[in-house]
């Protein structure tokens, strides 16, 4: 007879409720190998996982377009994975910067820059948002597909900071928030047979347990793989979502004041109905550091 799968050795540390961000299970976004299965899934053409699918990437730029100042401003894309929205920037003649925590999908962006023709306008590097330098060096960044929630609260107001000190006065951030997950507010828990997932390429056992706690508004996806053999692994994505009327109040705390916030990529205005917001901010004058104002920046078309 097959040993038995070791699930209580494997998942002894794993609790029967989801702790938000349990250092013992939450996943490691700047993990090589994590990041190279995730890159996988950020360039599958088949669905919107990691990254949305280059068709509605390429209308996003174009709304981006007309979000930002005038090419060539300077736009940090912070947390911009396979770099696909920051190549679309740059094929438009602005100088993008892009980071992201994770190495694969660092390299896959300068590939793709190269490929594209626009390295020279391009430079991709390991960074986390949470130790930006201090340097109000950007006209606009740019933080796209949610890219804050996995952090917890006072680490997402910490980015916030350092993201509005790296822009220039009269520069802009342009970010994007999920107000609310895919789910209705409690649990969910499911499984499958599945070829392959985030936890591994081969066949495996899947099984999901999500929690949507509305009152703290956290979102919580526990997933653990088993596969032939009895190897288990698990991992888990907190994500600490913002409300509707948290954004303003967020903005102010890092020295910023919302000018513009849109349903989605629509231009239509936001409100706390919406699945998701674009919101516009900029820095509040007076705010440090300041420096002087660059030519060529406007305000970005509402209507
Ligand atoms: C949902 S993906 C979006 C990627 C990209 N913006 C896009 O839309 O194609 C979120 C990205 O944020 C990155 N990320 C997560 N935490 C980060 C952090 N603290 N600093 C920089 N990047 C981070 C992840 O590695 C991942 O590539």
């Amino acid at each position: 007879m097959a040993p038995p799968v070791p699930l209580v050795r494997h998942l002894s540390r794993f609790p029967a409720w989801p702790r938000p961000f349990d250092p013992d299970a939450e996943l490691d976004w700047s993990d090589p190998a994590f990041s190279r299965r995730l890159l996988a899934e950020h360039l599958d053409q088949a669905h919107d996982g990691a990254s949305r699918r280059r068709t509605l990437i390429e209308r996003h730029v174009t709304r981006l377009r007309q979000l930002l100042p005038d090419p060539p401003a300077h736009v940090l894309d912070a947390g911009c994975g396979p770099g696909l929205y920051a190549v679309g920037l740059a094929e438009l003649g602005y100088r993008v910067d892009g980071i992201d925590v994770g190495p694969a999908v660092i390299r896959h962006a300068r590939k793709e820059a190269r490929a594209s023709g626009v390295a020279r306008l391009t430079h991709f590097e390991v960074g986390d948002v949470r130790n930006l330098p201090l340097e109000p060096r950007y006209d606009a960044v740019l933080l796209i597909y949610y890219v804050l929630e996995n952090l917890t609260a006072p680490r997402q107001a910490a980015a916030l900071r350092r993201l509005a000190a790296s822009l220039r006065p009269g520069g802009r951030l342009i970010a994007e928030f999920r107000l609310r997950p895919d789910q209705l507010p409690g649990r969910l828990s499911a499984w499958e047979v599945a070829d392959g997932s985030l936890l591994g390429k081969r066949r495996q056992l899947l099984l999901s347990d999500s929690v949507f706690d509305r009152t703290r508004n956290l979102f919580i996806l526990r997933e653990v793989a088993i596969f032939p053999g009895g190897r288990v692994a698990v991992q888990q994505t907190t994500s600490r979502l913002l409300r509707f009327e948290e954004i303003p109040v967020a903005f102010a705390r890092a020295g910023m004041r919302v000018t513009h916030t849109f349903d989605g990529w629509t231009r239509y205005p936001g409100s706390p109905l919406c699945d998701s917001l674009v919101v516009v901010g900029e820095p509040e004058p007076g705010s440090p550091p300041t420096s002087t104002r660059r030519a060529g920046s406007r305000p970005p078309a509402s209507g």
